[in-house]
């Protein structure tokens, strides 16, 4: 019984040791799910090589993906560059389906390339079904359609919709203005209807992944669920009375097979361009999707090109001026940066100009440059006086009124380095100052950005539309200079009584109301005058998270001790009526 009992505890005990030796392998890691990526692109050519850099870097292994590509009706290089794209990348991706047709380059009954006829709307719900159809039949588990002017800038789109465990959801994309690729309501008969959530989304306030009664344009589907068979673009489902449009023939089909749409936004994951209007040019498409690119460089994460696709490059040019002027501190390499790549999707031409950095001037190297304080000068809000990023600022700008003197320039542009410029910025100067030239308007100078200090109408200015004689302002953002101008403003000698210089300018014009200070400037007789909208905005207000100013956040400019740090000066708050979205609803009505 012993013996027994011994052997079998000699027997536990060596089987205990010929398990803890041998090493099992590990199950092998699962693949990640297989995705088909749907592109349908038409007259893409200005939005191609962005949209497929931001395919290309999605993190995610491109062995388990498939391509399904098509193109058709284009009157512009589309189907060549994105031939070109699949010729480089197809040997990446799983599989690749390249479905291009030459001709027609329109659709039956289209008024131009931006318009859409029942024809249109028909072709492009049967490619998205052949696509879904593709996707089925290769047992693919997901499938991504994303328009060719949607571009997923943030590389980890995928797998975060993926986690999301839903049977159709979509990334919140952002645009200037209110545009997206959602809505909060519809309406019985199928039609757009704005609900109190939509903004609170399209803000971020509330974030999340939401039900929604529609998404479009860029919309992950998960194949494997069980209910997602019944899902259609064409035919249309046979109780559809809604408007013929894929994408609301798409959310019907949800609605009858009891699949629920969800947005999320709980991350920037890219960008959209507005719809173009059914009278709109390809042009005028390009000019949009330009706004949309320049939204994601101040707010990122940005555009990058396809390196597989041919760019040419930019033909920037100065817009009539003699010069662009860009003032930038040199270890604001950020801004410097921003505003170039800006500059060039916008074509604009620039010299860039080192700002004097006023934090790196002592109190005695300003002495030695003839600066001297205007007797009394006081920030009439805050009651401080003058920054050394003050000193640095007025410097900055005064060094470019005498450069064009000295160099007898007609005519410049003056840019500040922290600028968000408005939609079809260089169409808007252009036609501006060509109808200033043939109003033959005395100017000297042309606010492009501001901030108006006294809400209320300005005049307006006679056969030059949206122009106003300037009243009291402040901020220096942009603004057009003539010669006569600089030479007025260097007459004024302002160096040696100095105080802020979007003070000063509204002195040399006669609208400051501070008597004390215009008595040291005799000759007011500045003509100055604003576009009314104003052109540029700050790309970042006071209290803005991102938001710096070297100007109001610097030292006393004769005490290297004081810092400051005027948050909430009057200067720099945010004004009602120079938000931007207000101001592209205002554009919005005169395209
Ligand atoms: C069209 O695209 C192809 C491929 O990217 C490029 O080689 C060609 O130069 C382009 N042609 C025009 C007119 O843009
Ligand atoms: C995903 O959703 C399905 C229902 O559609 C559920 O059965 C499954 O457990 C979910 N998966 C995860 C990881 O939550
Ligand atoms: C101010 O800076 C200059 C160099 O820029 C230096 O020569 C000078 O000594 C400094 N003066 C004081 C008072 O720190």
């Amino acid at each position: 019984m012993l013996m027994w009992f011994l052997g079998l505890v000699i027997f536990v005990s060596r089987t205990e040791c010929y398990f803890a030796e041998e090493k099992y392998p590990e199950e092998s890691k699962m693949q990640p799910p297989s995705v088909v990526i749907a592109i349908i692109a038409r007259n893409a050519a200005h939005s191609l090589p962005y949209y497929l850099g931001a395919l290309e870097n999605l993190n995610y292994p491109k062995s388990r993906i498939s391509v399904w590509a098509a193109t058709d009706h284009n009157l512009d290089n589309t189907t060549a560059m994105l031939r070109e794209w699949l010729t480089v990348v197809q040997k990446h991706y799983h599989y690749v389906e390249w479905r291009p047709l030459d001709q027609p380059p329109s659709y039956a009954g289209e008024l131009g390339p931006k318009h859409w006829p029942n024809s249109r709307y028909e072709y492009v719900m049967k490619l998205k079904q052949a696509a879904l159809n593709f996707a089925r039949k290769r047992w693919a588990d997901y499938i991504m359609f994303a328009d060719t002017d949607n571009i997923v800038t943030n590389p980890d789109t995928l797998n975060l919709m993926i986690a999301e465990n839903k049977s159709v959801i979509a990334p919140m994309l952002d645009s200037p203005g209110a545009y997206s690729n959602y809505w909060c309501g519809i309406t019985p008969q199928g039609y757009y209807r704005r609900t109190a959530e939509y903004f609170p989304t399209r803000h971020r306030h509330r974030l999340g992944c939401f039900p929604v009664p529609m998404v479009h344009s860029t919309v992950l589907l998960d194949l494997r669920k069980q209910g997602m068979k019944e899902l259609a673009f064409y035919p249309p489902h046979a109780d559809y009375s809604w408007p013929y449009d894929d994408i609301i023939v798409f959310a019907f089909s949800c609605r009858a097979a009891d699949i629920q749409m969800y947005l999320c936004n709980k991350e920037r994951y890219g960008y959209l361009n507005v719809p173009a209007k059914p009278h709109h040019t390809l042009e005028d498409d390009r000019l949009n999707f330009v706004h949309v690119h320049l939204e994601s460089i101040v707010e990122g994460p940005r555009m990058h090109p396809s390196r597989f696709v041919h760019m040419f490059p930019k033909q920037r040019d100065l817009m009539g001026f003699d010069e662009i002027y860009l003032i930038n501190l040199r270890r604001r390499a950020d801004r410097r940066e921003r505003m170039l790549l800006s500059l060039n999707e916008l074509e604009v031409d620039v010299k860039v100009v080192d700002a004097v950095d006023g934090n790196a001037l002592n109190s005695s190297d300003i002495k030695l440059l003839g600066v001297d304080l205007l007797p009394g000068y006081f920030d009439p809000y805050s009651g401080r006086t003058l920054t050394k990023g003050e000193v640095g600022c007025f410097l900055s700008h005064y060094f470019i009124w005498k450069e064009m003197v000295d160099q007898q320039l007609d005519k410049a542009l003056v840019f500040e380095d922290d600028v968000r410029f408005q939609a079809n910025f260089k169409r808007r100067v252009l036609r501006l100052m060509e109808e200033v030239e043939k109003a033959k308007l005395d100017w000297d100078i042309i606010y492009l950005g501001r901030k108006q200090v006294n809400p209320g109408k300005e005049e307006e200015v006679e056969n030059v539309h949206n122009l106003v004689t300037a009243d009291y302002s402040y901020w220096t953002l942009s603004y057009a200079i003539s010669l006569q101008g600089a030479q007025k403003l260097l007459n004024a000698e302002p160096l040696s009584k100095m105080l802020p210089v979007d003070e000063f300018l509204p002195i040399m014009y006669d609208k400051h109301p501070s008597e004390a200070h215009k008595a040291h400037y005799p000759n007011r007789n500045l003509q100055a005058f604003s576009t009314s909208p104003l052109l540029v905005q700050p790309c970042h207000y006071a209290g803005d998270p991102a938001w710096v100013s070297d100007t109001e956040t610097s030292t006393l400019w004769d005490d290297d001790a004081v810092r400051t740090d005027w948050r909430g000066s009057q200067k720099t708050l945010k004004g009602a009526a120079q938000q931007p979205e207000m101001l592209s609803n205002a554009y919005k009505d005169e395209l």
